[in-house]
């Protein structure tokens, strides 16, 4: 498959770069600076330069692919906006032509809200963020266009043992040794590692029915609490955590950082049962320590 990546230098997307070319797809990415053209091609990818700030300057070129895989976000006060233009283009341009094309379209679990001990499906009613609730439209557009295979992948919160939604911590151990989780110790995150989430991306685009959204989770949820006591002892620190309320992360991170502090239980079994997904790393607390 020719794939277009956007956001192939991201959390989710660099991952989704390498699980597409170890599959041995033609892979392209999406890049708006030299460092991130330079990343690309180091992974093995091709280029395409542009911006999703820009995307008359390229959307053009989708075209000449079976795919395109958005994974790109510029998380600033204008993503609604910039993130509706793009997604006006890519289902005004895709499926166009003779050619069969798919867009694989990115969640994520902050749209199901705080479901607590209920554990959210695919088939759970969202409950978004607010900062994220104008994405809740492009999901449905992407899943229910006739005119191209739609998928949604919902990933959980994506780590890697000291990396993505894990960084701050760590951050805040190398500079005073104490971490600051939001809300209490007792807020659980659905968790998914990097590479597990970005081979379900590409099992999704090789196989996935027009339509389908599958929630990338690995463990429907892990205390923070546990996890920052892990990182810590990994670390020889004893402090426990420090608690930052929702108003006090919001004020330091923006709006969207509201979300490290929404309890969530979301299951992953659904892409298991239907695309044969099995993450390898099950265990996000083994993989701290
Ligand atoms: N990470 C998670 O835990 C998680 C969980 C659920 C859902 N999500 C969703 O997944 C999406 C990607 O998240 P992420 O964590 O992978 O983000 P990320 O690590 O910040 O990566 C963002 C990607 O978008 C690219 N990008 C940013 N602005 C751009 C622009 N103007 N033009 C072209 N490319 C641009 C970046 O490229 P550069 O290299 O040039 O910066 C990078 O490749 C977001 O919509 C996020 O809400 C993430």
């Amino acid at each position: 498959m020719r794939v277009l990546v956007l956001g192939g230098t991201g959390s989710i997307g660099a991952g989704v770069v390498d699980a597409l070319i170890t599959r041995r797809h033609d892979v392209v990415g999406l890049a708006r600076s030299a460092n991130a053209a330079k990343r690309l091609v180091a992974a093995g990818a091709s280029v395409l330069p542009g911006d999703i700030r820009e995307p008359l300057a390229w959307i053009g070129a989708v075209s000449g692919f079976d795919a395109v895989v958005q994974a790109a976000s510029a998380f600033g006060a204008d993503d609604e906006r910039v993130e509706g233009a793009l997604v006006d283009l890519l289902l005004g341009r895709l499926g166009t032509t003779d050619r069969p094309q798919s867009l694989l379209y990115t969640g994520g679990c902050w749209l199901y809200g705080a479901s607590g001990d209920a554990v959210a499906t695919e088939d759970t009613a969202f409950d978004p963020l607010p900062a994220f609730a104008w994405s809740v439209a492009h999901v449905n557009r992407v899943r229910s266009a006739s005119h191209l295979r739609g998928i949604v992948i919902h990933p959980a919160m994506v780590y890697e043992r000291d990396g993505r939604v894990f960084e701050r911590f760590r951050r805040d151990l190398d500079s005073h040794r104490r971490i600051r989780i939001v809300g209490s110790e007792s807020v659980r995150w659905p968790l998914v590692h990097r590479r597990d989430v970005a081979a379900l991306y590409a099992l999704a685009l090789e196989s996935a029915n027009a339509g389908a959204a599958y929630n990338g989770a690995t463990v429907d949820s892990v205390p923070v609490g546990e996890i920052a006591r892990a990182m810590s002892r990994r670390a020889g620190h004893s402090a426990p955590p420090a608690i930052q309320t929702t108003d006090e992360v919001a004020a330091e991170l923006g709006e969207w950082a509201r979300g490290l502090g929404l309890d969530q239980r979301m299951s992953g079994w659904k892409a298991r049962r239907e695309l044969g997904w099995v993450p390898l790393h099950p265990d996000p607390l083994a993989d701290i320590a």
